[in-house]
């Protein structure tokens, strides 16, 4: 099912406002333009969600199954606290594509836990909006399959 659903977790919808210096000028509607377009090309369809609620991001994830062939998630500072995310990737059993646009592995100490990434098919962090772009690549050929 080559349908993608996109999470984007708490703040990402302050992109472009938010420490400039670490995440660049890039908004959110970029990446949501840049990743529709992406989609399109190559076949797919993809759903967006930003939530600063970990608990409708639980839910999304919860509902997905059936009806999307694959997760791509920045769980932005849910990564690092979230057991009820986690649980819900592993509960669905949806491949999962977990991106960053940082590199969350050369910042502060607390930020180099994932919680999701051992549930995640695979993660892509550090390259910005590519990290995304990249990860719908990656999401689309986990929903192939
Ligand atoms: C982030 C990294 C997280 O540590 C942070 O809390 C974010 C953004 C990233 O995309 O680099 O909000 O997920």
């Amino acid at each position: 099912m080559r349908k993608i659903l996109v999470i984007h977790g708490p703040n990402l919808n302050l992109l472009g406002q938010r420490e400039v210096d670490v995440y660049g000028d890039v908004t959110i509607d970029d990446i949501n333009r840049d990743l529709k377009k992406a989609a399109k090309a190559k076949g797919a369809t993809i759903e967006i969600l930003q939530s600063d609620h970990e608990g409708a991001i639980v839910e999304a994830i919860g509902k997905a199954k059936g009806h999307f062939g694959a997760i791509l998630i920045n769980p932005a500072a849910y990564t690092h606290t979230s057991v009820a995310i986690r649980d819900a990737i592993a509960a669905v059993g949806i491949p999962t594509v977990e991106v960053h646009l940082s590199n969350i592995y050369g910042r502060e100490e607390f930020r180099r836990t994932s919680l999701v990434a051992p549930v995640a098919k695979g993660g892509i962090y550090g390259f910005g909006k590519l990290s995304y772009i990249l990860g719908l690549d990656a999401a689309i050929a986990m929903a192939a399959q």
